[in-house]
């Protein structure tokens, strides 16, 4: 953040202490396809996100600011983190309970001491029908290079790089910490090197601010097997700043790329993607396999709840129903309290029955107060993006 900007003040409501009373543990029915559960919305469970640090090494003004995140700024004690025993013990549950998806995040997970250590334990968990998980993790890049092939060894098939633009100047005003843009390169290089793939990387567009990055990103990437995606800046968290008019909809950025490349539309892959899908197309107007494709992750302007079968779970293991919740479900209390695997899974089980939550799709009926003043909205460098 350039000096010249006045200081903002932005209150921080610590939401990592309140949680929601646990429903009773509903034990009923062990982990069959039948029984799997759905929340109040027929939504199913089959996305795990885990946060194993609420720590990062970048200041990305949209989501951890560097006037909230100074060095007075109170992380998690070691203490109160997850162990990996406790996140496996967890995470084996939530497969018995349909999760076929893990995805490790932060803060920056590649600052978790070991972390292959916990890869090497997920990667040996199985679905109830006896598949392998889709086990990945979201990094900003900056240890990629040196820990990508330890990562694979581990057992971690894929990896998903944040990268905000290619423009070293525009990239380092964004992490605010002054990295440049070709360790991040290196470190998907390194990646793809170890056999990580596919290979996406992210791209948060704040109009005014890495929008004319759209085109050059979109050319970097092409033809390199790595998808790009286009993410609407979203009013995630409390200290962010959001404003509407800094968002950038996903149909325009659409439209910019078509100025340069032809594109058509690719079905989803599986229900409650996050993102929608376009091929670069080839001269007689199909999907050109070796150009590839890109996606837009439009939550702002066409919310995608109606299929959101994403759980997450917080550093020190509260379980959040909604990326926008304030308030989680403790379930570190319960472990570090004796329950049994039965009674963990009856819990979650629970819990999951009662999700109602759709919080993008709201948003547009919500009083403009409540969006652009979120007061206890709970920070997504603590529960995982
Ligand atoms: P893939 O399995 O690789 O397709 O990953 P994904 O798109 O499910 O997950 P990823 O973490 O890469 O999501 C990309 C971005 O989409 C995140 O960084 C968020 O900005 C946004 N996002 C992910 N999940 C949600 C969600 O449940 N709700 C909302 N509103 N945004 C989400
Ligand atoms: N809006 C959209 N995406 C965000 N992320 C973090 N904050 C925001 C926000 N305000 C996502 C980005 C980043 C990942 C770690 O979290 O995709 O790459
Ligand atoms: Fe760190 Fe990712 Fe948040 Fe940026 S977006 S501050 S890299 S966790
Ligand atoms: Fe899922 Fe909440 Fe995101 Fe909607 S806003 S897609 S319910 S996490």
């Amino acid at each position: 953040m350039s000096n010249s900007k006045p200081p903002r003040v932005i209150p921080v409501h610590d939401q990592r202490q309140s949680a929601h009373p646990m429903p009773p543990a509903n034990t009923h029915g062990g982990p069959s396809l039948t029984t799997l559960p759905m929340d109040r919305l027929g939504r199913p469970l089959r996305d795990l996100r885990i946060s194993v640090t609420d720590r990062c090494n970048f200041r990305c003004s949209y989501c951890m600011p560097k006037e909230v995140f100074d060095k007075d700024y109170q992380y998690l004690p070691q203490s109160a983190l997850l162990s990996f025993e406790e996140i496996v013990q967890v995470a084996r549950e939530f497969v018995g309970l349909g999760v076929q998806k893990i995805r490790l995040t932060g803060g920056e997970p590649l600052l978790r001491k070991n972390l292959e250590l916990l890869i090497a334990q997920l990667a040996v968990l199985r679905t109830p029908q006896g598949q392998p998980l889709d086990i990945t993790l979201t990094t900003n890049g900056a240890l990629l290079a040196r820990k990508a092939k330890a990562l694979r060894d581990a057992g971690l098939q894929r990896v998903t790089v944040s990268l905000d633009g290619l423009d070293d100047g525009v990239f380092r005003q964004m992490n605010d910490v002054d990295f440049p843009v070709s360790e991040v390169l290196k470190g998907i290089e390194a990646a793809q090197a170890a056999g990580l793939g596919p290979i996406k990387v992210n791209m948060v567009v704040k109009r005014g601010t890495n929008d004319h990055e759209i085109l050059a990103m979109a050319r970097h990437f092409r033809g390199t097997g790595i998808v790009l995606r286009f993410i609407e800046y979203m009013d995630v968290g409390a200290t962010n700043g959001w404003r509407m008019d800094e968002v950038l909809p996903s149909a325009q950025v659409v439209e910019r790329l078509q100025t340069e490349f032809a594109l058509v539309p690719l079905e989803a892959f599986a229900p409650g993607e996050t993102a929608q899908r376009w091929a670069y197309a080839d001269a007689q107007g199909k999907p050109d396999a070796h150009a590839g494709e890109i996606g837009v992750i439009s939550s702002v302007t066409q919310a995608f709840c109606g299929d959101c079968n994403r759980a997450r779970l917080s550093t020190e293991g509260q379980l959040y129903l909604c990326l926008f919740a304030s308030r989680g479900y403790d379930l570190r209390s319960l472990l570090r309290g004796g329950a049994s695997a039965n009674d963990l899974a009856g819990s979650i089980r629970a819990i999951w029955a009662q999700r109602d939550d759709r919080y993008s799709m709201l948003r547009a009926s919500l009083p403009a107060s409540d969006v652009a003043a979120p007061g206890r909205r709970v920070e997504m460098s603590y529960i995982g993006g």
